[in-house]
């Protein structure tokens, strides 16, 4: 791991796992974080590391995975051998909306990654793709039974049917040509510079400022949520440690209801904003289309085989999760000016 291409380094767990090997001592690689800076892209999460790296084994390009002579020219120039593979569009919701973004990043930058790969590396020796998915291929889980690595897929909205056709691509590279790359499925993360439009910081930042809290039909979804730091700590370990050619699964054991979170969310807001009242903010709004009710992981595969667990409990990562929306305004208004807003304009009546 020497000359690292990491994709959507400037969204949200792109820039917190740069941030954690960067902070790493004994890490002693490059890093290229190659971000289209779409609305959910912000260098302001990266700010403190472009000051103490640019140039100094950090380098930051603007450009799309899905421009196949970027992508083998980045190749070339930085003599990648690892490739951690975060960039996507990300929203479901949006790509309800509009799911043909969600096609050419998710499945033809997927694609053209995998290629340039392909082309670049000579023999499988000391080369790795890892690409970032998420326990969202597997659909909705049924009460009482977790996603395991074997779980058939069964996408739900075309974020999630994007995702499940990026997986199959990087299986079918390893199997046809040997291409050495791993897979992660996720649940879903939580914590800093996570963008508005996701359930925990939304909820945070309109109950701080007495907005509407939309809660999606009757609030009894499940998600199983898991800290971005423990998220990236998985991941290294994969890179470290992980067989080519398999999936690790990655939960955090923490099933809650969306409604249940957006209760303890509010708690913790009339906690720090004495005289503010939150309960009468929540709102049912029409439901997701093709909404999974639940979502579950099962994670003893990389805890057996790889060791990791979890160090951050729900409680303590929630409420540092609070603290640092509330006392980071700037990255928030900057994230929330432009496209985003526009787009809430636009869409808003939908919900
Ligand atoms: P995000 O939306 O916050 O960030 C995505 C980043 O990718 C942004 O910086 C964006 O500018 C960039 N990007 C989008 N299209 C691009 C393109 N064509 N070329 C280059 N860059 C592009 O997403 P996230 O929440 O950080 O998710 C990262 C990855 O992890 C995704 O692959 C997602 O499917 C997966 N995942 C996310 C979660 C979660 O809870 N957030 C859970 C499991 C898996
Ligand atoms: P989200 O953060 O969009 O993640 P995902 O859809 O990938 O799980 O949503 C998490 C859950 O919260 C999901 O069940 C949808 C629900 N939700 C709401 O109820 N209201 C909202 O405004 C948002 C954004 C999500």
């Amino acid at each position: 791991m020497k000359n690292i291409l990491i994709t959507g380094g400037a969204g949200f767990i792109g820039s917190n796992f740069i941030r954690y090997l960067l902070l790493d001592e004994r890490f002693d690689g490059n890093i290229v974080n190659l971000d289209k800076l779409t609305y959910a892209g912000n260098l302001m999460s990266l700010r403190d590391v472009a000051e103490r790296r640019e140039g100094k084994g950090y380098e930051f390009v603007r450009g799309d995975i899905a421009d196949y002579p970027l992508v083998a020219d980045l190749f070339k120039k930085h003599r990648i051998d690892t490739v951690v593979h975060f960039a996507a569009e990300s929203h479901v919701d949006r790509s309800i909306h509009g799911p043909a973004d969600f096609v050419r990043t998710n499945i033809v930058g997927t694609f053209n990654l995998l290629d340039a790969a392909r082309a670049s590396w000579k023999s499988p020796e000391g080369k790795r793709f890892h690409h970032i998915s998420t326990d969202e291929v597997f659909g909705s889980a049924e009460a009482g039974t977790a996603f395991t690595e074997a779980s058939p897929y069964d996408p739900s909205s075309p974020y999630s049917a994007t995702k499940a056709s990026s997986d199959h691509l990087v299986r079918a590279y390893v199997r046809t040509y040997g291409m050495p790359a791993t897979i992660s499925n996720c649940s879903n993360n939580y914590g800093p510079y996570q963008h508005p439009e996701k359930l925990i910081p939304l909820m945070v930042l309109n109950a701080s400022e007495g907005k509407e809290l939309p809660i999606y039909g009757d609030g009894g979804n499940v998600r199983d949520w898991l800290h971005v730091l423990d998220h990236c700590s998985a991941i290294s370990l994969i890179l470290k440690k992980g067989r080519v050619g398999e999936t690790y699964n990655v939960g955090g054991r923490c099933e809650k209801r969306n409604i249940e979170i957006v209760e303890r969310i509010c708690a913790m807001i009339e906690q720090r904003m004495p005289g503010r009242k939150c309960a009468g903010l929540i709102k049912h709004v029409t439901d997701r289309r093709g909404h999974d009710r639940r979502y579950a992981i099962d994670s003893r595969k990389i805890e057996r085989e790889l060791g990791w667990k979890p160090r951050r409990s729900f409680d303590q990562g929630l409420a540092e999760t609070v603290d640092w929306y509330l006392a980071n305004r700037e990255w928030v208004d900057a994230v929330r000016s432009g496209e985003y807003m526009k787009w809430i304009e636009k869409n808003y009546s939908m919900r």
